[in-house]
């Protein structure tokens, strides 16, 4: 394995500093909750290694968002990010071919490059909606392809895709006899609701996802795989075992209390996402400089300044930071040009993120030619 710092790591908010930062827009997460918030009393807890597979409670809870699925077919990982890791490692060896849509979560191009895998990219384009396009996916697989890799709702463009497009790629995954991995880490956040768990279609369709995002749990780190080939969750679970042994009791215990909150929890989330796009969307329609294609999920997007405006993109980012304290995600996360950023507007109390546009309004000014 050839590791290497991923800017989006290396460059991220908490690793900057949160206290330099006034204005963070650079998150793809709801604000983080605090643990009063869950009510959960943790005194009694014993410290012990739990189930290697995680929480058998948790795993069922999670079981229970795909028909079908068994809590023998999830399996609890340290965030969505460790099971991207686990699959890769597991299905992946130096010089396999797999095909990746890009841009993307950058883990999920980082650690097959780290392997040394073959990766056929599906770049998707501003000028198609960032659509994700079965046959153009389909078209990218070979006789040596072993993976496909999706993520969906996107990140960092926060489009989706209809069920009839997600059936299309696993049938077509099916069809080739190729395993689907499908990033749902934003996917209650859908809006007009989630698509269906892709492992719930498929036994060739892993599905990975965490209470990070929508819940705004990243400090927990739990995540899971859920996959109904059993003998692939076995060698997972092997994987795992050589990393961690099992994952933390804590965070797993932290873990079932927000899922059984859920019902209770979601549609308030929900609504203040909703809310917050409506900021971005007044902002953009106000600024010339900027165009989007607008997110139909997740708590992200992914605007450009304009090819006609010229403007010294890394100027801009330097003054939008060292200005006005705000930060974004620029291109380069996500292997794009930094006249793309993406803007994270769930995660930022109101007026900060009505602040932080102001602030990026100003800084392209300042950074034009
Ligand atoms: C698409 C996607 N997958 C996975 C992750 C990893 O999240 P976590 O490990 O906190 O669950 C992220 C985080 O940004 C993400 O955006």
């Amino acid at each position: 394995m050839r590791y290497r710092r991923m800017p989006i790591e290396a460059e991220s908010p908490e690793e900057f500093g949160y206290d330099r930062i006034r204005c963070n827009l650079a998150e793809s997460s709801v604000s983080d909750a605090s643990l009063a918030l869950l009510g959960t009393d943790l005194g009694d807890l014993l410290l012990q290694y739990g189930d290697h597979r995680g929480l058998p409670a948790l795993r069922e809870h999670i079981a229970s968002d795909g028909p079908g699925l068994e809590a023998d077919d999830i399996l609890v990982t340290a965030g969505a990010a460790g099971a991207l890791f686990l699959v890769a490692t597991t299905l992946l060896q130096e010089g396999d071919h797999l095909v990746v849509v890009r841009p993307n979560y950058a883990t999920n191009i980082e650690t097959p490059r780290a392997i040394g895998a073959e990766i056929a990219f599906v770049d998707l384009a501003f000028e198609d909606g960032w659509r994700i396009d079965p046959d153009r996916l389909a078209a990218a697989v070979t006789d040596r392809t072993r993976l496909v890799s999706i993520t969906v709702p996107h990140n960092p463009t926060g489009r989706g895709m209809d069920e009839p497009d997600l059936r299309a790629i696993v049938a077509a995954c099916e069809a080739r006899g190729v395993t689907l991995l499908v990033d749902e880490t934003y996917r209650e956040m859908r809006f007009g609701g989630p698509l269906p768990v892709a492992a719930s279609l498929s036994e060739r369709a892993i599905s990975v996802s965490s209470l990070s995002k929508t819940y705004g749990l990243p400090g927990i780190r739990t995540g899971w795989v859920a996959c109904r080939d059993r003998d692939l969750v076995e060698r997972l679970l092997a994987a795992k075992e050589q990393v961690s042994i099992t994952g933390s009791i804590v965070d797993e215990t932290i873990a079932l209390r927000a899922r059984r909150m859920r019902d209770a929890w979601l549609p308030g989330i929900l609504a203040g996402i909703e809310e917050r796009l409506g900021v971005v969307r007044d902002w953009v329609a106000a600024e010339d400089l900027v165009e989007w294609v607008e997110p139909d999920g997740g708590v992200v997007c992914f605007p450009r300044i304009r090819g006609d405006v010229d403007v010294d993109t890394a100027a801009f980012h330097r003054i939008l930071l060292d200005d006005h304290a705000t930060i974004v995600g620029p291109g380069r996360w996500f292997e794009r040009p930094d006249a793309y950023m993406r803007i994270g507007y769930g995660w930022p109390a109101r007026e900060r993120l009505v602040e932080g546009l102001v602030n990026v309004s100003a800084a392209i000014r300042k950074a034009r030619r």
